[in-house]
């Protein structure tokens, strides 16, 4: 028996139970929300497209912590998304209590399960939820690179004309403007980017992609669920199949990079046991400057925690 608990029946907790449910790798798929008919609705909905699309995952929600018991894994993506004109950081108190309550609500139900954060803003809510829960930190990983990374790859397929199945891409850093998408790990079906691409027209994609939550925002007055929703799902399977497959994830470095007690991205090997491995890059002088200049602004952030007393000291 196999169960994924996704908390926040929001656009994106909904888009990733939905990816889940197609994928029928678990026997259940639970859906939360404080508005428990919303995730209740949403749950059926989704369980009467499994005879029309094909899955035998069964989709069940509501309000009741108790539906969650034995989840192998939880994605966290309650809290209140930013409108225009907001930054990530403007989301942290209100999101910090509600992350921080969803923890201990589902260590009542599970009492070691991996949880995946999408709250933003996702570095700190990814320390908030690891603080709340005294989960080991191989346990708690927060969803922003697998999104990032494919922003990025969707601009260089669309200026490459490529399928973006061929683009593979890192990225390092916090999920904000400062991240830090790595050109020299980059490439086309094994080709360095560098070789098919203008330098002008490449700083053009990696400048886009920085903001590129904030794109959507703007044309839509909410934030993105698509990709969001499906980058969490593709996180959560990894996890699940064990299949050890590397993706950009947010993690407590412990001394990796010159980085000590905070969560940030880097290349990381997701298999059973959550974080199986940090993968140490060979980073040049500058790459590293800038990681530590993005991991600056997620520790500001991590260190403002002080001043909000819902995230455990
Ligand atoms: C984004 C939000 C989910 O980047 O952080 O779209």
């Amino acid at each position: 028996m196999s169960k994924i608990t996704v908390v926040g029946a929001g656009n994106v907790g909904a888009t990733c139970a939905n990816v889940l449910a197609h994928e029928d790798i678990v026997n259940e798929v639970v859906l939360i929300d404080i508005q428990g008919n919303m995730a209740k609705g949403k749950a059926l909905d989704m369980w009467q497209q499994a005879p029309v699309d094909g899955y035998s995952t069964r989709v069940a929600g509501g309000d009741d912590y108790a539906l969650t018991a034995g989840s192998d894994i939880v994605i966290i993506t309650a809290g209140i998304p930013r409108k225009p004109g907001m930054s990530r950081d403007d989301l942290i108190s209100t999101n910090a209590k509600i992350v921080v309550s969803v923890t201990q609500n589902i260590l009542k139900y599970t009492k070691n399960p991996i949880i995946i954060v999408v709250s933003n803003p996702l570095d700190v809510m990814t320390y908030a939820v690891w603080k709340a829960s005294g989960l080991s930190d191989k346990r708690v990983i927060g969803m922003a690179g697998v999104l990032d990374t494919a922003r990025y790859r969707a601009f260089l397929a669309e200026e490459l004309d490529v399928s973006p199945k061929d683009i593979q891409a890192m990225l390092m850093g916090g999920h904000g403007d400062t991240m830090v998408p790595l050109p020299r790990y980059t490439t086309v079906s094994g080709i360095p980017v560098t070789e098919m691409i203008r330098k002008d027209r490449l700083d053009a994609i990696i400048e886009r992609t920085k903001v590129g939550g904030g794109e959507l925002v703007n044309l839509m007055g909410t934030s993105a669920w698509y990709a969001p929703g499906a980058a969490a799902a593709q996180m959560a399977i990894s996890i699940l199949k064990d299949e050890k497959r590397i993706y950009p994830c947010c993690v407590r470095m412990n001394g990796q990079y010159k980085l000590k007690d905070i969560f940030v991205g880097a290349p990381v090997k997701l298999g059973k046991k959550g974080v199986q491995e940090i993968i140490k890059l060979r980073l040049k002088k500058d790459e590293l400057e800038l990681l530590h200049k993005s991991a600056a602004a997620r520790v500001s952030g991590q260190i403002k925690h002080q001043s909000c007393p819902d995230i455990p000291a």
